[in-house]
C-alpha cells in the first residue's frame, strides 16, 4: 500500500493506494481513507481523503457537491472513470458524484447511506456543547460490535469540529423528492450495502435505493461502520457486485 497525492484546484488530496484498480473508496464523516484499509488489501484501488480530513489539504467546503467535485476530478485524473465506494456522508458524495459528472462514474456502491441523510439535533447540539460525551455517542451508535467503540470515541472527540461540520452537510443532503418524482435513477450498475443493525443510516433507507435500480445486501453482525466490522462478509459482497460488471469497467 503507498500513499500519493494529486493537486487538484490548488489542493492536495491524498490517497491510499492498494492497486490500479479504478476503484474509488470515499469515507464518511470525520473519517479518513484508512478505514478502507481491509478492502484495499483484499481487492485494491484508492481510498481518497476528502479535504480537511487526512492527509488531505484544506479548503472551503459548502455542500456535499463541493467535496463530489473532488472527487470526480481525481478520478478522471487518476483513471479516467471508475467504480465509486461511498460510506454515509462519502455515499451522499458517491451519488452527487454520479449526478454531476456522469462520465466519471461506471458504477456506484452506497454503503450505509441513503437519499436524505438527517441528524438527529441532539447530535448536531451536543457536537457544539458537549463534544466528549456526544462523540462517545456517536461512537456507541455507529458500531454494533462494540469493541471499537472506545477507539473511535477517542477519534471522534478529536475530530469534533469536522464531524460537526460533515454532519451538517449530511442533515442539508436530500434527495428523496428527486428520487420520487422520477427526476433522478440509477442509469449504472448500483450496489446499496448495509448492516442489518445499522442505526445511524438503517437498512429501510437502502431498501429505498431498490426502486430505482440498485440491488441490495445487507451484511449480517454489523452496524453502520460495516466494512470495518464484518469485513469478510462486506468484501464477499463486493468482490460479486466487482465480478458481476466486470464488462462494463472493460
Ligand atoms: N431513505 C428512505 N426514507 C427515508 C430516508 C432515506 N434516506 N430518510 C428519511 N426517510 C423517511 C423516514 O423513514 C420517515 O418515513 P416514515 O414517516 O414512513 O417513518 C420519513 O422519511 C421522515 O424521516 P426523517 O426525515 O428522518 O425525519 P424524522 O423527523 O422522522 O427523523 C431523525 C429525524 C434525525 C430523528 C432521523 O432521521 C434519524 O433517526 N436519523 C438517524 C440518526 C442520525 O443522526 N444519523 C446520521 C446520519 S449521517
Amino acid at each position: 500500500m503507498e500513499r500519493i497525492s494529486l493537486s487538484i484546484n490548488g489542493v492536495e488530496i491524498s490517497v491510499l493506494k492498494g492497486s490500479d484498480a479504478p476503484i474509488f473508496y470515499v469515507h464518511g464523516s470525520a473519517g479518513d481513507a484508512e478505514i478502507w484499509k481491509n478492502q484495499l488489501e483484499e481487492i485494491g484501488g484508492y481510498a481518497i481523503d476528502l479535504p480537511n480530513h487526512g492527509k488531505s489539504g484544506e479548503t472551503e467546503i459548502r455542500s456535499i457537491d463541493d467535496y463530489a467535485y473532488f472527487v470526480s476530478e481525481l478520478v478522471s485524473e487518476i483513471s479516467g472513470s471508475g467504480v465509486i465506494i461511498g460510506h454515509s456522508l462519502g455515499g451522499a458524495v458517491a451519488q452527487k458524484a454520479y449526478l454531476n459528472d456522469r462520465g466519471a462514474v461506471k458504477a456506484l456502491v452506497l454503503v450505509g447511506t441513503g437519499a436524505r441523510l438527517r441528524v438527529l439535533p441532539k447530535v448536531l447540539e451536543g457536537l457544539k456543547e458537549n463534544p466528549s460525551e456526544t462523540a462517545k455517542f456517536m461512537a456507541d451508535m455507529a458500531f454494533h460490535r462494540k469493541n471499537f467503540v472506545e477507539h473511535f470515541g477517542k477519534l471522534f472527540m478529536e475530530r469534533a469540529g469536522i464531524l460537526l461540520e460533515d454532519l451538517t452537510l449530511c442533515n442539508e443532503f436530500d434527495l428523496l423528492d428527486d428520487f420520487r418524482s422520477g427526476k433522478i435513477k440509477f442509469d449504472i450498475p448500483t450496489l446499496a450495502i448495509v448492516g442489518e443493525n445499522d442505526l445511524l443510516t438503517p437498512p429501510k433507507y437502502s431498501e429505498f435505493f431498490k426502486a430505482f435500480g440498485a440491488e441490495m445486501r445487507v451484511v449480517e453482525d454489523a452496524g453502520h461502520m460495516v466494512m470495518i466490522e464484518n469485513p469478510e462478509a462486506f468484501n464477499k459482497c463486493l468482490k460479486e457486485f466487482l465480478h458481476s460488471i466486470g464488462k462494463v469497467l472493460l
